[in-house]
């Protein structure tokens, strides 16, 4: 058994896991979405030499990809270099990444008895090499930077699976939704108790704090998402917080959702760029930490705007307890490092230059 259960990083050491759990930071702690990967030419270079699932699979290699965007920039957290569809490979799918094309899965599941085939996991087992890399990385990390671990959550992982590429329009999920909604939770509850053991296996291999990524869970009407979603997801951070794992859940296009997610039962909620985070707040309450939000595409955009759109987001955090800066998605192929070296600057010194003037 995997098992490191005496926390290097503490609240005491790490700004991260402060902001966690709902302390006021003058400038708040940052990482990113995306932050290891295509963007970083040091990634590149090892990408050249390994497929995607190579690099996930092998954790000397997954861990050196993991600190590369620390020793780049000192961020305030790493997370763990791997996939979300990772461990749809052991319960059966048969995964690849097709080069220009995303995540390919030639034997989705659309009828009962594909629902009934599903394996079940032991994250010791089948997914130890994802622990190696926690347990190297918890090693390697400075105690003032925390350790994310994370998995997706049920419905993004379904909506992958059962349309076997990029879900959207999301036809083949909604039609077991709608038509066959027994099945539909079936299987979500047989993803949410693999997800359980091994986001719980992640915290016992080093992780800090434990994210799920529910991206496409904003083509959820939030009748919709109150009906297939929040339970099953409430069954996972309720069973996380009997560990005391601190937890963070992310969605995409969820302006219609916060009062949903107010309703969760984990630490920390991402919100997407298109949501304000005053707004958010409001609804949401002082009980969570928030975690965003700039626009990955201001990356693009020239330094002055960059700064303003930084100052902009601070600003509306400012009355935040629990604040964590980050992006409302993740960083995109083809950001300029430097760029998001000066939204950290941004957020670091910022405040000292505009107090000097
Ligand atoms: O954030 C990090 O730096 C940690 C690693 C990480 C990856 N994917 C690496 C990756 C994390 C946390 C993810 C999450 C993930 N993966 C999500 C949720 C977050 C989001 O972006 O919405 C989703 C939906 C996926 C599924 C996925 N993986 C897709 C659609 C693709 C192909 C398109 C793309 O963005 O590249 C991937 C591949 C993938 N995952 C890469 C990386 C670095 C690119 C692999 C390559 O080098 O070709």
């Amino acid at each position: 058994m995997m098992t490191k259960t005496n926390k290097r990083r503490t609240a005491e050491s790490c700004r991260y896991l402060r902001a966690v759990h709902g302390d006021k930071l003058v400038i708040p702690p940052v990482w990113f979405m995306r932050q290891a990967g295509r963007y970083l030419p040091e990634y590149m270079t090892i990408r050249k030499e390994n497929s995607f699932l190579e690099m996930c699979t092998n954790p000397e290699i997954a861990c050196e990809i993991a600190l590369q965007p620390i020793h780049r920039f000192s961020l305030d957290a790493a997370i763990l270099f791997s996939d979300i569809l990772i461990p749809l490979v052991p319960m059966g799918a048969n995964l690849s990444f097709v080069e220009s094309y995303g995540p390919k899965i030639v034997n989705p599941i659309r009828t009962d008895s594909d629902i009934e085939r599903i394996k079940e996991v032991n994250p010791d087992n089948d997914l130890s090499y994802v622990l190696k890399t926690l347990i190297l990385l918890d090693k390697k990390l400075p105690h003032n930077t925390a350790l994310i671990g994370f998995a997706g959550a049920p419905f993004t992982l379904s909506s992958y699976w059962i349309e076997g590429k990029k879900p959207e329009p999301f036809i083949n999920i909604k039609k077991m939704m709608y038509n066959k909604p027994d099945s539909f939770l079936k299987l979500q509850e047989k993803l949410a108790k693999m997800l359980t053991d091994y986001l719980v296996s992640q915290y016992k291999a080093g992780a800090d704090c434990v994210q799920l990524f529910d991206t496409w869970a904003g083509v959820l009407s939030e009748y919709e998402y109150r009906k297939y979603n929040l339970s099953v997801l409430n069954t996972i951070f309720d069973r996380l917080r009997a560990h005391r794992i601190p937890t963070a859940y992310f969605v995409k296009d969820c302006s219609h959702l916060l009062n949903a997610l107010k309703e969760l039962h984990c630490d920390v909620i991402g919100l997407d760029w298109k949501t304000p985070l005053g707004h958010a707040r409001s609804i949401i309450g002082p009980d969570k930490a928030l975690q965003g939000n700039l626009d990955p595409t201001v990356l693009f955009a020239d330094e002055h705007i960059i700064r303003a759109e930084v100052r902009r987001i601070l600003a509306e955090s400012c009355s935040n307890d629990g604040y964590i800066f980050n992006l409302g998605h993740g960083i995109l192929p083809g950001t300029d490092p430097d760029k998001v070296a000066i939204v950290i600057d941004e957020i670091r010194e910022g405040n000292k230059r505009i107090a000097e003037v």
